[in-house]
């Protein structure tokens, strides 16, 4: 089992979109996936509709330090046949909802000398590990004991940052309290997760594009700490769509979107390279994407 948190110390930068698309394309290439909205703003709640919802969530899962079956709710993808995928062919999306009001949880945390591993606990136990693959977890764009909790349950973390100079200053001033704030957890033995960041919204122009190469540039002095994801999310529709319709952005926008976020995929989990959900397998096949391969 693999936990990625997604993370930024800004809002509006695309991390919903991001958890809720990559949990729907990993579900369809057969991996069973445990959302876990971590945002006191349903956010990632509200993205797909609801199968089966549970009696408990969020608050449940880090007051009892535990993921009890009551706190896992069912997310109802219309299903494709996946024909394409020995590894598990009924892939899984479940999600932790977020259900407490703002300040609850970061009030109840804030006493608890264990409140940095209360997610991370939960998260451990053998028999989450043998229900699920992995685990997306969405965040606040803020700073708290919840998003802390939330960081230290991850393997990797996964932050978005806007291809524009300020949102690029902020990025790294904000990361880099945000990891120094955290590192004197590893005298508890906890490690703070290398974080990859994803240049996201980049608009096609010879502007941003100057902008995503000084981002580049600019994480030079964090090497080690934070390195930066391959894969760049364009700015497109089809994302904003994809939260209106409650769909996934690679069953809208199969080519585009499709491509880029199996790209992401497997830059974050190198073995499913190759593996195409069945939405894109019909693209995959074609010329076009030979063509676009080669770009
Ligand atoms: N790649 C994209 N291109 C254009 N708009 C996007 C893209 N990704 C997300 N958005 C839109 O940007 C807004 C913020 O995205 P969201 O994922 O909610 O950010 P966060 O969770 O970081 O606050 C939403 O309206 C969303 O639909
Ligand atoms: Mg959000």
């Amino acid at each position: 089992m693999i936990v990625f948190t997604v993370v930024s110390t800004k809002g509006g930068v695309g991390k919903t979109t991001t958890t809720a698309n990559l949990g729907a394309l990993l579900a369809d290439l057969g991996m069973r996936v445990l959302l876990v909205d971590a945002d006191v703003q349903p956010s990632l709640s509200r993205y797909f509709p609801i199968a089966e919802r549970a009696a408990f969530g969020l608050t449940e899962l880090v007051k009892s330090g535990s993921l009890v079956p009551e706190c896992i709710s069912t997310l109802a993808l219309p299903r494709a046949p996946r024909r394409n995928s020995e590894l598990n062919p009924d892939g899984v999306l479940d999600i932790v909802l977020s259900d407490a009001p703002e300040g609850q949880l970061q009030d109840w945390l804030s006493p608890r000398i264990d409140r940095a591993v209360r997610i991370r606990t939960a998260l451990g136990a053998p028999h989450v590990r043998e229900t699920y693959d992995v685990v997306l977890i969405d965040t606040q764009g803020a700073v708290g004991h919840l998003q802390d909790a939330a960081v230290l349950a991850a393997d990797t973390l996964i932050s978005p940052v806007s291809p524009d100079i300020l949102s690029a200053r902020e990025f790294t001033t904000g990361t880099l309290e945000l990891l120094e704030r955290l590192e004197p957890s590893s005298v508890f033995g906890l490690t703070v997760p290398p974080m990859r960041a994803m240049i996201y919204k980049l608009e096609n122009t010879a502007d941003s594009r100057a902008i995503s190469d000084a981002i580049r540039e600019q994480f030079v002095p964090m090497r080690g700490r934070v390195s930066v994801l391959r894969t760049i999310v364009p700015h497109a529709v089809a994302y904003k769509r994809s939260a209106t319709e409650q769909i996934p952005v690679h069953w809208l926008d199969p080519q585009r979107a499709g491509r880029t976020m199996h790209q992401l995929v497997w830059e974050l989990i190198p073995s499913l390279e190759g593996s195409w959900a069945l939405a894109c397998e019909a693209f995959a096949a074609s010329d076009e994407f030979e063509e676009a391969r080669h770009e």
